[in-house]
């Protein structure tokens, strides 16, 4: 079966002050993921999660490696890729629907097609009634929403995510999280997810990679064996959870120095 995003050995180093290869930021990263298949990055600050979410966007090169998308080489961003971020980069002059339909446009699709499309992605993340609001008029819940329907209206095969609810409180992030989780059952995507909350791993996750630091690495490949569908408070009693859990905290404070 062909992998949905293989990741091949990929170094990177930036140039350090005097244009020098500075100390390599991720090293010898290699890795499969299935086509459906979620993939958690957990690791410390600074470990390169974001810049291998990049490469793997397109958006950076490696210093060496590979990495593909189905069997085609990826070395620029395309629309089989989508990316959330942690801080939604929504554009704040456009209305919800406009910044929905922002990838459409670029791709070029007319504007019956996008309409069709805008409408279905707003019904599928639960903004219904907010498509004229611009982005300051809608809370950060709201807006990450618009995020990931900006996201999924490219239906993308691979779907990017760097710590997508990070600046969102408590109770909006378990709201988002189950909706998500609601979305990729209805329409599966490989997804490469970084997240600092272990729980959060565990619930969406079939394998986590977590990764430690100086030089960035996959320190283990932890499976989660939970049964899907997973309801976060129900998995959350169980033994396994404790067990995974105590596992990844234990991984964790070790590349942490804790
Ligand atoms: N464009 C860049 N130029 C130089 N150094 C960078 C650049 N982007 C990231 N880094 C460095 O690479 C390391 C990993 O950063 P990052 O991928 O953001 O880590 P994480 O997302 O795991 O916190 C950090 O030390 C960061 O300073
Ligand atoms: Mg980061």
């Amino acid at each position: 079966m062909v992998a949905g995003l293989s990741v091949k050995r990929i170094c990177k180093a930036f140039p350090d002050a005097t244009g020098a290869m500075g100390f390599p930021v991720l090293k010898d990263i290699s890795f499969d993921a299935k086509p459906g298949e979620f993939i958690s990055l957990i690791g410390p600050s600074g470990c390169g999660k974001t810049t291998l979410l990049r490469i793997m966007h397109g958006l950076d090169t490696p210093t060496s490696g590979t990495i593909f998308s189905r069997d085609k080489k990826i070395n620029a961003p395309a629309h089989d890729r989508a990316f959330v971020f942690q801080h939604f980069n929504l554009f704040p002059w456009r209305t919800v629907a406009d910044n929905i339909g922002y990838g459409l446009e670029v791709r070029g699709d007319d504007r019956s097609a996008r309409q069709d499309v805008v409408r279905k992605m707003v019904s599928l993340v639960g903004l219904n009634g907010f498509e004229k609001h611009y982005p300051h008029e809608i809370s950060g819940g709201m807006q990450q929403r618009v995020g990931i329907a900006r996201a999924l209206s490219l239906n993308p095969d691979i779907l990017l995510m760097d710590e997508p609810f990070g600046a969102l409180d408590a109770i909006t992030r378990e709201r988002l999280q189950r909706d998500i989780a609601d979305i990729l059952a209805r329409t599966p995507k490989t997804t490469l997810f970084v997240t600092h909350n272990m729980d959060e791993a565990i619930y969406f996750s079939d394998r986590i990679l977590v990764f430690g630091t100086k030089p960035g690495r996959i320190v283990e490949e932890v499976i989660v064996p939970l049964q899907r569908p997973r309801q976060a408070d129900v998995i959350r009693g169980s033994r396994e959870f404790a067990d995974l859990r105590e596992h990844l905290w234990s991984l964790l404070s070790r590349e942490m120095d804790l």
